[in-house]
């Protein structure tokens, strides 16, 4: 399926960056949900009611991800992407992830659902600001432009960036494989591409050492670690 898609269609979680040492959210042993709230760390209001304590927690993931390097997963991604490509044939990569690390693989297509925790931007202006390789001085960090800086990524209740949605909107129509890699397939509306590429026509392949809601919505779920099963994946199909 793979080896012959024309256009295949990527949606990646943070269990594809686990095996870089990054935690994921939901798992019950590791994931960051169990141990922070995100109402009060993932949320405007959360921000507006200590915005030392919400910066300084995303400075400290972002230093965590500047350090993480790619691992087998993501750069088995790359791979299928320049082989369907250098075929003739079309890939597109969505993330919730805001680590960075398919980009650092080599992947191109890649559309940012969440954002990026890298990018920050004043909460006066909107202006993005790269906060460079270091931790920042003060928290809540100062912007030049008179406000504070928040990162770049999205909170709930907060909307997805519009170029990102219109991409996949456009993807969903045309993608004939969708690969549904390392979510828990509960935060919506990037669990509900899965749904939709089903729904349209395409061949659905989840990959998780774990069964979740959607489960059932994919043709082939291969249960286990990203960074062992993309390889394999990617050597069997090019
Ligand atoms: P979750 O933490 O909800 O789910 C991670 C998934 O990865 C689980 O289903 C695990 O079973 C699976 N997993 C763990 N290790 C894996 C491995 N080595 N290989 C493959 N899969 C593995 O993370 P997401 O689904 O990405 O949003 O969460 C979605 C959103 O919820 C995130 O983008 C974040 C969070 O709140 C925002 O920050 C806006």
């Amino acid at each position: 399926r793979l080896a012959s898609a024309r256009h295949c269609m990527v949606l990646t979680g943070a269990g594809i960056s686990a095996e870089s040492g990054i935690r994921t959210f939901r798992d019950t042993m590791e994931g960051l949900w169990k141990d922070f709230d995100p109402a009060a760390l993932a949320t405007q209001e959360g921000f507006d009611a200590a915005p030392a304590l919400v910066t300084r927690w995303y400075d400290w993931r972002r230093l965590g991800c500047a350090q993480a390097q790619p691992n087998p997963g993501h750069i088995a991604l790359a791979h299928i992407e320049s082989a369907l490509t250098g075929r003739g044939g079309a890939f597109d990569l969505f993330t919730q992830n805001v680590d960075g690390l398919h980009q650092r693989a080599g992947s191109r297509a890649v559309h940012e659902v969440h954002g990026s925790i890298a990018r920050w931007r004043c909460t006066k202006t909107g202006r993005e600001f790269d906060p460079g390789p270091e931790a920042f001085a003060e928290f809540p960090p100062p912007s030049p432009w008179g406000g504070l800086l928040r990162p770049g990524v999205v909170w709930f209740g907060e909307i997805l960036p519009q170029e990102v949605l219109d991409r996949a909107e456009q993807v969903l129509d045309r993608c004939d494989v969708f690969l549904s890699i390392g979510t828990s397939s509960q935060v919506y509306p990037a669990a509900g591409f899965m749904e939709l590429a089903a729904v349209r026509g395409a061949f659905v392949i989840e990959v998780n050492p774990m069964e979740t809601p959607l489960t059932r919505t994919a043709e082939i779920s291969l249960r286990g670690r990203a960074g062992e099963i993309m390889p394999r994946l990617a050597e069997a199909a090019f």
